[in-house]
């Protein structure tokens, strides 16, 4: 008997058992660096003599493995590949299909570990971070194998005199994954296993920034018993197969999260019919955020301090999520303000892999050169605070850094810079406030640190985010308490980790029979 769904809990690495077995596993780990991985196509490995190069963003010159790129003749097989594999998957009972997904959340905790330490060391997250991402990929496995299940009970319809009728929600058929690198295990897994347990085959292309992590999960979900060919697993840049991907005929949906601009390209790409298509493409695309947190005159201030800390600079800011910009009322602006630089400041900067770590570095070159830029552009406009420019180490460290007094319409307070970047904004009155919060194209997560019950239902009503949070920090939304996903240009407000999310994977059968 199924037991209710419940969220995975965290690991306190106070507990020395547990500090004992992740320092074992960052050895283990480092001393599988520079390791290949295959491409998995029909179940069988594939390479083509170009690989992708995955380094420790904390120690670049370090390779923790080398994943083979796949070619557009690769990308072609692993379509047609997926459509075979898909005839037998979509006949498997969707209980059995659920009980796949249940095992490989057994074995994702038995590695835990393990899998935490890869990801400290292939995209600089810190020990809660990394057992963070863990446990929501564990989460994804055991919320959607429950959720297939319930959806593939009978479903109530209006009762009609001799007549019988039913209601089917058949899988789509294959489709493309596209997940992010900065919940390389989360984010891919949810996305991944939830079209795949809706009875749909998968051609997983994952980030080049995070490509081992992911050889790792396409290994677990063999092991748990999905059928070769249901998950191809194809790494390769997005230049050369991604469009590829998109645009075939035979590919029936997308799921992307990732950068805005890609998720246009991707939405554009997938609107045209192509000669032989038989469908309109479905698209799933989560994308960017210009997240805003409110400080209300009468706030804890304390407490809205350590959650601004928290959503900006966590996992250096590299969360779709993350707030960027704080709006705060004319008569806390100075003391939030000043509480936060000081929290700020006593963050630790270090290699993601050392527990003493509680900010890391950001995850490439290109994206540490983007980030430098947008705090030249940010000293132009606004007064800098604090941080402003690299970290000491020989990582992509940058310091956590604040401006105040931005203009609304400023760069840096509307554009995605996905890094340890805040900007902060005077507002004169509660209006105002939520003004400047609604003033972007994005309308992901946003936050209101308030004890006033008419502004909290006056942001309830008018702050345009698929995701607010009051009282309280704005990353880390639970699978099954925090479906998520946002308005305006963030995407398609898809709702990952609830429960209208398979509905997006599946199309409705009507059957009725007169008796
Ligand atoms: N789901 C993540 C969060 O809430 C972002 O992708 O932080």
């Amino acid at each position: 008997m199924l037991v209710d769904f419940r969220n995975e809990p965290l690991t306190n690495f106070q507990d020395r058992t547990f500090h004992r077995a992740m320092k074992e596993a960052l050895g283990d780990v480092r001393r599988g660096f520079g390791r290949e991985y295959p491409m998995r196509i029909d179940g069988r490995d594939r390479l083509s003599g170009h690989w992708i190069r995955s380094a420790d963003p904390s120690r670049p010159k370090e390779v923790v493995g080398q994943v083979a790129a796949a070619t557009r003749e690769d990308a072609m097989d692993a379509v047609e590949g997926a459509w075979s594999a898909f005839e037998g998957w979509a006949r498997v009972p969707a209980e059995a299909r659920a009980r796949c997904l249940f095992k490989a959340a057994a074995i994702m905790r038995r590695r835990k570990f393990h899998l935490a330490a890869l990801m400290c060391f292939e995209v600089g997250k810190t020990w809660s971070e990394a057992d963070a991402d863990v446990a929501e990929a564990i989460d994804f496995l055991e919320f959607y194998g429950r959720e297939m299940i319930r959806l593939a009970r009978p479903h109530p319809l209006t009762r009609i005199q001799g007549e019988d009728n039913e209601v089917i929600y058949e899988p789509l058929g294959v489709g493309v994954v596209i997940p992010p690198w900065n919940f390389p295990l989360a984010i891919l897994t949810g996305m991944t296993v939830s079209s795949v347990v809706a009875g749909n085959a998968v051609v997983l292309k994952p980030a080049s920034a995070s490509p081992v992590i992911a050889a790792e999960f396409a290994k677990i979900m063999e092991e748990a018993g999905i059928p070769p060919g249901v998950i191809q697993f194809l790494p390769g840049s997005g230049g050369e197969i991604g469009d590829v991907l998109v645009s075939h005929p035979q590919v029936r949906f997308v799921t992307f999260t990732g950068s805005r601009d890609v998720g246009v390209h991707i939405y554009e790409l997938a609107a045209k019919v192509q000669p032989g298509q038989k469908w309109l493409k479905r698209v799933i695309a989560e994308m960017g955020g210009k997240d805003a947190i409110i400080v209300d005159s009468d706030a804890d201030l304390d407490d809205a301090a350590a959650g601004i800390v928290t959503s900006a600079f966590g996992f250096a800011g590299q969360k779709c999520s993350a707030c960027s910009r704080v709006i705060a009322l004319e008569d806390v602006y100075e003391p939030i303000l000043e509480r936060v630089k000081a929290l700020t400041e006593r963050l630790k900067v270090a290699p993601a892999d050392l527990e003493e770590a509680s900010y890391g570095p950001v995850v490439d070159r290109a994206a540490y050169e983007k980030v430098l830029q947008y705090i030249e552009i940010g000293q132009t406009e606004g007064q800098l605070v604090t941080g402003g420019g690299p970290a000491e180490g020989d990582g992509y460290f940058i310091k956590p850094t604040i401006f105040r007094d931005v203009p609304p319409e400023a760069r840096i307070a509307q554009e995605e810079i996905f890094g340890p970047v805040l900007a902060f904004f005077k507002a004169k009155d509660f209006d105002e406030a939520l003004r400047i919060a609604n003033g972007t194209q994005y309308g992901l997560t946003g936050g209101v640190y308030s004890r006033n019950r008419a502004h909290l239902e006056q942001a309830r009503r008018e702050f345009e985010v698929g995701n607010l949070y009051f009282n309280r920090k704005i990353t880390g939304a639970l699978v099954g308490a925090h479906p998520f996903g946002g308005f305006h240009m963030s995407g398609t407000d898809s709702k990952a980790g609830g429960q209208d999310y398979l509905l997006l994977l599946t199309q409705a059968k009507v059957v009725s029979e007169r008796f």
